[in-house]
């Protein structure tokens, strides 16, 4: 087996100029999958609301909800760093509860980091919990936390003013001690130069080529769901189409009779 990966791994991987390779994951079967196929980082995300849960979007999930699927992808993995989300408002309110809900995940649910999205605002808590030895990954540009603040999916960091607020939150989370940060939907040249003006790896997901990774959402890279798509995500399969091609075959040779046959009895 290929050596275990760590936090500081993933700084080494960017001083080397080696791509970080990040996939979200929500159970054990696709944790093992995405493992065995190298992936370096699984990120339980909350985006297990909207992919996995039937969610409108990723607000209503919870820290149980987080834990109980975060165990499972940690019975999957064996080598890729495994790195759980921070739902909505179990860190808004103090630093004290974040860091206590950041111990859950990595206590009770086996997390080896956490990601909490914001800038400014958490800055403290991200010292507070970097302090106390829980690993933090950041989240910036589009959070999908605050959709209902900024009135949908959309690019951030498009005029000067967020573009140089993004590239100060970047700059605060380092300094808070974060050992990575993800940038969501930034224009590809703000994310280079963040990207440059950072010693910890950058993780892009619709953010151009210039990041040091790249993540994307299981369900969107291998178009489980197949009326979503985004310009920023690449298919590479068609798995809801193969589902549900599958499903309608087994279901017309169960009603004609086809399976089961002898071969599948005993
Ligand atoms: O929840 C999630 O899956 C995420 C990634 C898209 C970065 O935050």
């Amino acid at each position: 087996m290929k050596k275990k990966i760590t936090v500081p791994d993933l700084r080494q991987k960017k001083e080397n100029h080696e791509r970080i390779v990040m996939l979200t994951a929500y159970d054990t079967p696709s944790a093992r999958l995405v493992d065995e196929a190298g992936v370096d980082v699984v990120l339980v995300g909350d985006s297990l609301g909207d992919n996995v849960l039937g969610y409108e979007n990723t607000i209503p999930v919870t820290m149980e909800e987080m834990i109980h699927h975060t165990r499972a992808v940690k019975r999957g993995l064996r080598r890729a760093l495994l790195v759980a989300d921070m739902p909505f408002m179990s860190f808004q309110c103090s630093w004290e509860e974040a860091v206590r809900n950041a111990g859950r995940l990595i206590k009770d649910a086996g997390a080896e980091a956490v990601k909490i999205e914001g800038g400014a605002a958490i800055a403290e808590t991200v010292h507070r919990m970097t302090g106390f030895g829980i690993p933090v990954m950041g989240h910036l540009g589009l959070t999908p936390q605050s959709v209902n603040a900024f009135g949908g999916y959309r690019v951030q960091g498009k005029d000067a003013y967020s573009a140089e607020r993004i590239m100060q939150d970047a700059a605060l989370l380092q300094e808070a001690g974060a050992f990575a940060v993800v940038l969501e939907l930034v224009p590809a040249e703000l994310a280079g130069k963040i990207s440059k003006s950072l010693s910890i790896p950058t993780i892009g997901i619709g953010s151009g080529p210039l990041c040091d990774g790249q993540v994307l959402v299981y369900h969107d890279m291998l178009g489980i769901n197949p009326d979503r798509s985004y310009r920023h995500v690449k298919r590479y399969a068609e798995l809801g189409v193969e589902i549900r091609q599958a499903t309608e075959r087994y279901a017309s040779e169960v009603r004609e009779g086809k399976f089961p046959t002898e071969e599948n009895g005993f």
